[in-house]
């Protein structure tokens, strides 16, 4: 009996901690496919920094190397950036590995032309981790989007901002010493940049307006703010009003007209994203059918990053059906404006 053989992409935070889950949950790995799951190779950029590290598979810095090992049955991408992530998977997909990845901003700006290859060549590719790290929002909304008609998300996105502004909130940190807590904390991007300036949110927005409206907005016309600009004293006025500064995430789509926006917002307690604190996300949905629903955990981490992506893995025993269904949106009536004023 064969394994499954894995080839990991990335062995940063999220890589390695991938690898780490597999060994610790092999035995339910193992009762799910009934043989043994394994890192059969693992492609990094620098092979010299993590020789001590990878031990038990090939560790190598070229990609042709990596998809020289015969059988590999999935590819499970934990990089940064568009390229070479999107060569890489499409080679994948070629070879008939199905797919798993966290990169955010590689399924926002080309997830459609993968999701098409990957069902051309009859693999799955699967993405759970690129949005709100743990919190399973992406199988969650695919199971909510056969009935209900769901127009408007609202979420908190990105775990590094959350964590800074309640930091700066709660013990009154400056904004330098928070972030510098989350970096340590691997909750961080490689380059914060991504997190701190609203990128990383809006590559996750854009991510779930593919898969709830199979469009998206004009990149150019979404508004996009970080964080940089929030101040303690902002933090501390907002405070004492009992309300909050959150980084929100806005996706609406009135008619078939998508917009967007990622911006630091004052919220009051009211609100359903007001108690979201720490590094955790939350996406809140309206469907027709179900009403509201708030879907809150752990955003950015080591481990919750790990867990979506090995239960991506696990889900892979379950085989989709492979009738089409062309889903049909409706756009009802025009929604009531949300409760918090922008800054
Ligand atoms: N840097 C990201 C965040 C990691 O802070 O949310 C999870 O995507």
């Amino acid at each position: 009996m064969t394994a499954v053989k894995i080839g990991l992409i990335g062995y940063g935070t999220v890589g390695s901690a991938v690898g780490r889950t597999i060994r610790s949950h092999q035995a339910n790995l193992q009762a799910i496919f009934g043989k043994e799951v394994q890192v059969a190779g693992v492609l990094v950029r620098e092979k010299q920094k993590y020789e001590q590290q990878v031990t038990d598979a090939l560790l190598t810095d070229d990609a042709a190397e990596l998809f020289s090992i015969s059988d590999l049955d999935v590819i499970i991408e934990a990089s940064v950036g568009i390229e070479p992530a999107f060569s890489y998977l499409t080679e994948a997909i070629h070879h008939g590995c199905h797919i798993i990845t966290a990169n955010k901003e590689l399924i926002a700006s080309r997830g459609a032309e993968l999701k098409r290859l990957a069902k051309k060549k009859g693999v799955r590719l699967e993405y759970e981790a690129a949005v709100a790290g743990g919190v399973p929002v992406i199988g969650t909304l695919k199971q909510l989007l056969h009935i209900n008609h769901v127009v408007k998300v609202e979420a908190i996105l990105n775990g590094t901002s959350n964590f800074i502004l309640t930091e700066m909130s709660d013990k009154g940190l400056p904004f330098e010493e928070a972030l510098q807590l989350a970096q340590e904390a691997g909750f961080a991007e490689a380059d914060p940049a991504n997190d701190v300036d609203g990128w990383d949110a809006f590559y996750k927005l854009m991510v779930l307006s593919d898969l709830l409206f199979e469009a998206q907005p004009d990149w150019e016309k979404v508004t996009r703010k970080g964080i940089r600009s929030v101040s303690s004293q902002d933090i501390q006025a907002a405070g004492e009003q009992g309300w909050k500064i959150k980084h929100v995430a806005t996706l609406e789509n009135a008619g078939g007209e998508v917009t967007a926006s990622v911006e630091p917002v004052i919220l009051s307690a009211a609100h359903p994203l007001y108690s979201v604190d720490g590094v955790d996300n939350a996406v809140c949905v309206e469907g027709d059918l179900v009403g509201k629903l708030k879907l809150q955990g752990p955003g950015a981490g080591a481990l919750p990053t790990a867990s979506a992506i090995v239960e991506d893995l696990a889900n892979l025993v379950h085989q989709r059906k492979e009738i089409e269904v062309k889903r049909v949106i409706k756009f009802t009536e025009k929604r009531e404006a949300v409760p918090f004023v922008h800054l």
